[in-house]
């Protein structure tokens, strides 16, 4: 483990904006003053609190052992858990907010029921991964759960023993038990927390954002913070100023209006996906494919963008739905098509002071369908080789429209307009579509795939889609493959 110091590094905007924060850790109050702006929450758990039992295993949000439940009070006033990779997690976006590590769970008040359903299962083997698995399943007890809903639930926490169906059967057994209780001073502890706190690091308005930003232009925003968290705990990189989003709802808003779903940029993937399955059911498939529920707990589509990596999976679904940007300065707003945000690799088009506000997609018409593609080593927790989506519009039974993008194609998630015309000008031989690919790409080697893997790759999901929709298979059928 790193020491903790290695961490310490004054990159708030102000050192007056080191505001102390307070969280309820375990049901007992914690108020945090002089915290290192980038202490992750893992470090803060093993090395200031000493509750050894969330371990590091990758630090990159890949394993799942430093998992730990968070919760939040809901309208009812109940505790609403979900799970995070603490080793992402900086830890003043604990403001106001519960914190439990399975130290808290085997006190309340003997073995917890998720604990006991895990000796019984004898689904507990290694002390490393153990703790991870136990606190992924005590996040996800209160929801009744199909096996494939309790595979994507665990697709995050990795056992390296192989050990994973005696986890299934107790992760079963638990969703089919009603639920235990939770200790009733959890829920008192957060109510008796004091209002978040509102600092120039966390602003609590779109307003104080454009001014934050304006003032510090070289700060960057914290959204999910899973793609800042991996540079800070795995490579130990230093951000320089960060602002966090935690404080903002209006830049958590999803909603559905007569013609569009309209996304504000920190809304975390969790919270978009009841809104994609309803409305673009492929767009869903591909969103559960990116990282774990943990991640998926906290990252933002916002952060996926903004980040402008060219296997990032959220924009070639947003190219291909002609979704408009709309970004935000102190200087008043702009809106672009998301085809048109990236300016090169890892670049946007974004000015200083300027940040992503929201993501406006609109709904697709009765003639048109989306589907969508993701090849990667893995099928849980990877990154794509290639990635792509489709909007095809039809007549009758003719393909009048095509809007394609990919992703691990080019330097940045990019339109593919010569496959467009191939698909709606009926060249649909192996030969016409990889020329249309090589038209439009000149694809990179690199580990996860060759140049000429990823030309053979593309021409495989062009054809697939072709198949799909000969035979008029449902997005499903093809995922299932
Ligand atoms: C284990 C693991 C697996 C992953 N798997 C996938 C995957 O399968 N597919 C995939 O696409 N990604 C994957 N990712 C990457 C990451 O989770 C996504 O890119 C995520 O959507 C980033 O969102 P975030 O809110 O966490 O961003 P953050 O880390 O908070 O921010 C990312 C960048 O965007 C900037 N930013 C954030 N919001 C804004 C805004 N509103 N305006 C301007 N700038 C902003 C930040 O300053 C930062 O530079 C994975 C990451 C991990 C750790
Ligand atoms: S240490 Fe592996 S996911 Fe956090
Ligand atoms: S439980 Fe740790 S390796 Fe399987």
């Amino acid at each position: 483990m790193r020491a903790l110091n290695m961490h310490i590094r004054a990159v708030l905007l102000t050192e007056s904006d080191m505001n102390e924060i307070h969280f309820s850790l375990n049901g007992a109050m914690r108020q945090v003053s002089s915290l290192g702006p980038v202490v992750t929450l893992l470090d803060h758990l093993r090395l200031a609190e000493r509750l050894t039992a969330t371990k590091e295993g990758c630090a990159e949000g890949d394993c799942g052992a430093c998992t730990v439940a968070i919760g939040q009070l809901d309208e009812d006033g109940q505790i609403a858990f979900r799970a995070v990779n603490s080793c992402l997690m900086l830890t003043h976006e604990l403001d106001g907010k519960l914190v439990v590590t399975t130290e808290a769970l085997a006190k309340a008040p003997s073995l917890h029921q998720v604990q006991e359903l895990m000796v019984e299962r004898h689904a507990s083997q290694c002390g490393f991964c153990t703790p991870g698995f136990v606190m992924s399943l005590f996040a996800y007890e209160q929801s009744p759960a199909t096996r494939p809903a309790l595979h994507e639930m665990l697709a995050g926490n990795l056992c390296r023993c192989t050990g994973y169906r005696p986890i299934i059967d107790a992760a079963h057994d638990i969703a089919a038990r009603p639920q235990s209780l939770l200790p009733a001073h959890w829920a008192a502890s957060v109510a008796a927390l004091p209002d978040a706190c509102i600092n120039a690091a966390a602003p609590a308005d779109l307003d104080e954002l454009d001014r934050a930003l304006h003032n510090t232009p070289s700060a960057k925003l914290l959204a999910g913070g899973t793609d800042l968290g991996v540079a800070i705990a795995k490579y130990g990189a230093d951000p320089g100023p960060l602002i966090s989003l935690r404080n903002l709802a209006a830049l958590r808003e999803v909603k559905l209006s007569e013609d569009a779903l309209m996304i504000g940029a920190a809304a975390s993937y969790s919270t978009l996906l009841p809104f994609l399955e309803r409305l673009f059911p492929a767009f869903a498939a591909m969103v559960r494919r990116i990282g774990s529920l943990q991640i998926r707990n906290v990252a933002s589509m916002g952060g996926n963008l903004c980040n402008a990596s060219p296997i990032g999976d959220s924009a070639p679904c947003l190219i291909a739905l002609d979704a408009i940007l709309t970004l935000r300065s102190i200087h008043g707003v702009r809106e672009v098509q998301a085809g048109d945000f990236f300016a090169g690799y890892r670049k946007t088009i974004l000015r200083e002071g300027e940040y992503l506000w929201r993501i406006r997609i609109p709904l697709l018409a009765p003639a048109q369908s989306f589907h969508t593609y993701k090849l990667a080593k893995r099928y849980e927790q990877d990154i794509s080789t290639v990635s792509a989506a489709f909007r095809l519009t039809r007549d009758n039974d003719r393909l009048i429209d095509v809007r394609a993008a990919f992703g691990g194609m080019a330097a940045t998630p990019v339109r593919a307009r010569a496959i467009e015309a191939a698909l709606v000008g009926g060249r649909h031989e192996p030969a016409a579509l990889l020329s249309a690919i090589d038209e439009d790409f000149t694809p990179l080697s690199d580990f996860r795939g060759s140049a000429d893997y990823r030309r053979q790759a593309s021409c495989g999901i062009l054809q697939k889609l072709l198949a799909q929709q000969e035979q008029s298979l449902s997005v499903e059928d093809v995922w299932q493959l």
